[in-house]
């Protein structure tokens, strides 16, 4: 029923729905931040080189706290879920024994301050892909939570070469379109300037030529008398 509240609500932003949309939003905030959280952090990616040892990060909260809390990573090999390891931790804090299933695989988070992460050491262009960290809370009725991580595993060459080229290229591109601009702003303004003051030049004349003429007549006539003089 909540999750079914959770989904359909935020949808529902018509103007006569808005304040109680609010309210129930903030009711739905209090209420899920209650629940299991598992995170891998504000990036959820990381480009690494082939060889090299990364950290697959998650966390998880839960404001009620946990018990028995089960988790586990898995890999998205091609469709299928391969297991890497899972554990069952009894309380928070509490360094828990996590079973290994996959080779080159350590359990760094030792659930110091929520923090399930593990190391891949060495990594392979196979190791590239999708990581799920799994959380389920019996004390919230053994909801399911998740959270992706990819890791994207290039050869060292390439990303090097990729991005000095990026950013060689981005910062001559960006001198020149500067300059350009600069050049551009500057031609314009003078142009604008130099027919300004021609304009300008030319209302003294006409005016001191209506001046001379027209002792301080209205502007209509002395403009219809000061045009059909040619200079
Ligand atoms: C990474 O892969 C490239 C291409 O397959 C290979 O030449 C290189 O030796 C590999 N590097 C490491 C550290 O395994
Ligand atoms: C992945 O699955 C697709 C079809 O689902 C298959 O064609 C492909 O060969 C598979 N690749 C590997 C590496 O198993
Ligand atoms: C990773 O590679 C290094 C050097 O090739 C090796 O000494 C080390 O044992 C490897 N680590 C694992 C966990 O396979
Ligand atoms: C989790 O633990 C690992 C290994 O000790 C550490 O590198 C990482 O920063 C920790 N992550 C968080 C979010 O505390
Ligand atoms: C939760 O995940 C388990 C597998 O770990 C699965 O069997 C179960 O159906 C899932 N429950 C829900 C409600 O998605």
């Amino acid at each position: 029923m909540e999750l079914l509240f959770c989904e359909v609500e935020p949808l529902r932003l018509d103007a006569s729905y808005a304040a109680a949309t609010l309210i129930f939003s903030v009711l739905l905030g209090v209420w899920s931040s209650q629940a299991l959280e598992m995170s891998v952090g504000k990036i959820p990616f990381l480009e690494a080189v082939n060889g090299s040892t990364v950290m697959l990060p998650c966390t998880y909260s839960s404001c009620i706290g946990i018990d028995k809390l089960y988790f586990n990573w898995q890999f998205n090999n091609n469709g299928t879920m391969d297991m890497i390891c899972d554990s069952t931790i009894p309380s928070e804090g509490v360094e828990p024994y996590v079973t290994i299933y996959k080779e080159r695989v350590e359990f760094v988070g030792k659930n110091h301050h929520n923090n399930v992460s593990i190391l891949l050491w060495n990594i392979t262009f196979e190791d590239g892909g999708f990581y799920t960290c799994f959380g389920r809370n019996p004390k919230e009725r053994s909801k399911n939570h998740s959270a992706i991580f990819h890791l994207i595993v290039v050869d060292e060459l390439r990303v090097v070469d990729n991005t000095l080229t990026i950013i060689i290229a981005s910062a001559v591109g960006g001198a020149i379109a500067f300059l350009m601009g600069f050049m551009l702003l500057k031609n314009f303004t003078l142009f604008v300037l130099s027919k300004l003051e021609e304009k300008n030049k030319e209302c003294l004349v006409t005016s001191s030529g209506i001046d001379n003429t027209e002792n301080g007549l209205s502007g209509s006539k002395a403009d219809s008398k000061a045009t059909p003089k040619k200079k």
